[in-house]
């Protein structure tokens, strides 16, 4: 994949833009407005247990990964976050992303510590926020070596662009990874993902989306 461009979105947050899938790695409305919204308030929030095991789909300029483990400070909860992405960025990329200076209480060092950390290796981060960013492919991935997963944050770029990552197969095989009651969010409401999720065990939540986006999903696994 090429490098991609830097853009700005609506609400002053970085996104950047892949030219020649002509996809965008957050929406344009806003990229800290929506992944608060998706992956914080629709997802993590919805958790009280002292430790929660997330896996990310699509580690990227990770914005949900510093969210997360800015959410983690302000609670007592230890969370560890597991990430995969097939194509990591460059630091030249993910050091000019304006994520540390536009969040409020931001934490620039929290957002380095991050991305320096180690690929493929579990880092402690803070006294309760771990992460494990393996360099892997969706389409091929082994999760035996994981623990289940409580909360999956489902952040692939669109079925459009990508259909072979939204396929019932995917989602059959997560669900074998993930703990009772598990959550998914994702962005992506159409009718062939929620079909999927339902097929792989998932009740299916249709809860209301941030600015330029009606809807959004979330399942729980039964
Ligand atoms: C919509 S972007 C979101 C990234 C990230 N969550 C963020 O906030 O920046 C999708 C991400 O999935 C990654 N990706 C694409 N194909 C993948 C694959 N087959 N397996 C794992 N990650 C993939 C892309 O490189 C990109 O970083």
């Amino acid at each position: 994949m090429n490098i991609p461009e830097l853009v700005k979105t609506a609400d002053g947050s970085d996104t950047l833009f892949v030219r020649e899938i002509d996809e965008h790695y957050h929406s344009t409305f806003g990229a800290v407005q929506e992944s608060m919204h998706i992956f914080i308030e629709a997802g993590l929030h919805q958790f009280d247990q002292a430790s929660v095991n997330i896996f990310e789909v699509g580690f990227g300029t990770g914005l949900n990964a510093y969210l997360t483990a800015l959410e983690c400070i302000k609670t007592n909860q230890s969370i560890l976050y597991i990430t995969i992405e097939k194509f990591p960025l460059p630091s030249s990329i993910w050091n000019s992303l304006n994520y540390s200076e536009i969040v409020p209480e931001g934490n620039p060092l929290l957002f380095q510590m991050i991305h320096n950390a180690a690929w493929n290796e579990k880092v402690k981060i803070t006294d309760r926020f771990s992460i494990l960013k393996r360099s892997a492919d969706l389409t091929d991935i082994d999760y035996s070596s994981f623990p289940m997963f409580d909360l999956v944050y489902f952040d692939a770029f669109s079925p459009e662009k990508q259909p072979e990552l939204w396929e019932t197969g995917i989602f059959l095989e997560l669900a074998s990874h993930c703990a009772h009651q598990a959550k998914l969010v994702t962005y992506c409401a159409k009718g062939v993902v929620r079909r999927s999720l339902i097929t792989a065990g998932f009740t299916v939540e249709r809860i209301p989306g941030p600015p330029g986006k009606r809807e959004i999903l979330r399942g729980t696994l039964e």
